[in-house]
């Protein structure tokens, strides 16, 4: 499996996206400063990867703090998470794990300071399995719907690189293909930062499942020729009621799949759901520099001082929405009353897992 990121003793270490797919180079982060600056020049990104990334920068931190005493680590760890919280706006995830480690600072403060940073250091290794665990359930509920024989559009990359291991939407055609069913793949190149061009493209051909790359303006005229069954994207946020943010683009593809009765799936773990927000317009929407826009590998494509636009993500509209794949079922619509069914679902995993002996694991 791909090591996305991986904690060391020695720091975060991370396989370097931008420099994928002609060259497979690992980075170590070793303290929370470069584990930050890992996320915001996404040497690491998708949100599950950001989310256990953040953590495990948290615990970089904490672990290699001065304090002699947790009223003296405290406020050092607040730093931490400041630094941290500050990299990228809209995954949701990025704020998910750092909040999970704030809890779990909380829960250890009545502790020594090593048992504190070691109690902090083992969230976070626990969090990469558990997010590994919840894509491989994800697929196998994602896998059902997908048809025994067709082609499954992806937008952006959801896939091992995008998480801890195996990945959301490409972790659903994973599933499918291990299931038996003959599935091929058509990825969206993904402008600007082309990461289905570089990334999914990368990661699929290595697992020997057959995909075709696409320019972003061809996905409509492949759904009109029949080319196209399914769409599978993963998610950077989804509020309560079903919206769904993801890399731009994913509005486009959405609409175009609702024209041709295309079904149109996400696939995202529990941490991307973000119940507190009550649709998409409460999702704050990065923008990038004009440079991804205006330069295509250090080459320059547009004129100099031209206006640019350069946001990250959209928000698609839940009416678009076939189905949400979460680790702990499937949502349909209404997303309202589904997702909050699927939340119930969550709550009582997490005190299963709190309660359960020591050594057992949780989806
Ligand atoms: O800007 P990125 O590359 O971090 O954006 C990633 C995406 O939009 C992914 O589709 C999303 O995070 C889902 S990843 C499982």
């Amino acid at each position: 499996m791909i090591k996305t990121l991986e904690w060391t003793e020695q720091g975060v270490r991370f396989i370097d996206q931008t420099q994928l797919p002609t060259e497979e180079i690992y980075v170590l982060c070793p303290d929370y400063k470069s584990v930050a600056t890992a996320i915001k020049d996404m040497i690491v990104r998708g949100a599950p990867a950001i989310g256990v990334a953040a953590a495990m920068g948290v615990a970089l931190g904490a672990r290699d703090a001065t304090a002699n005493s947790v009223v003296e680590l405290r406020p050092q760890f607040d730093e931490i998470c400041r630094v941290i919280r500050e990299t990228r706006p809209t995954a949701v995830n990025l704020f998910w794990g750092i909040e999970r480690m704030r809890r779990k600072f909380d829960e250890l403060a009545s502790l020594s300071v090593p048992e504190l940073k070691r109690g902090l250091v083992e969230e976070a290794q626990r969090m990469y399995l558990e997010d590994i665990a919840a894509c491989q359930t994800m697929g196998q509920h994602g896998a059902v719907l997908l048809p025994s024989s067709g082609t499954v559009l992806t937008h952006c990359n959801a896939g091992a690189l995008a998480t801890c291991g195996y990945g959301t939407a490409l972790g659903v055609i994973r599933a499918a293909v291990e299931a038996g069913k003959k599935i091929q793949v058509f990825a969206d190149e993904t402008r600007p930062f082309l990461q289905g061009s570089r990334l999914t493209a990368w990661e699929l051909t290595k697992d020997g499942i057959p995909t075709t790359v696409i320019s972003d303006n061809m996905a409509g005229a492949m759904m009109k020729q029949g080319k196209i069954n399914a769409v599978v994207v993963g998610a950077d946020r989804i509020a309560a009621n079903g919206d769904v943010a993801n890399k731009i683009g994913t509005y486009t593809v959405a609409v175009l799949a609702k024209e041709h009765a295309i079904p149109f799936y996400v696939a995202a773990p529990w941490s991307t759901v973000d119940m507190a927000t009550p649709d998409g317009d409460g999702i704050p929407i990065e923008q990038r520099a004009a440079r991804e826009v205006t330069h295509l590998a250090g080459k320059q494509i547009a004129p100099d001082g031209i206006k640019v636009e350069n946001p990250a993500f959209d928000v698609t509209p839940n009416k678009y929405v076939s189905a949400i794949i979460t680790q702990y079922g499937v949502a349909r619509q209404p997303f309202q009353e589904s997702l909050k069914n699927l939340e119930r679902i969550a709550k009582e995993r997490s005190r299963e897992t709190l309660e359960a002996p020591a050594g057992s694991q949780s989806d």
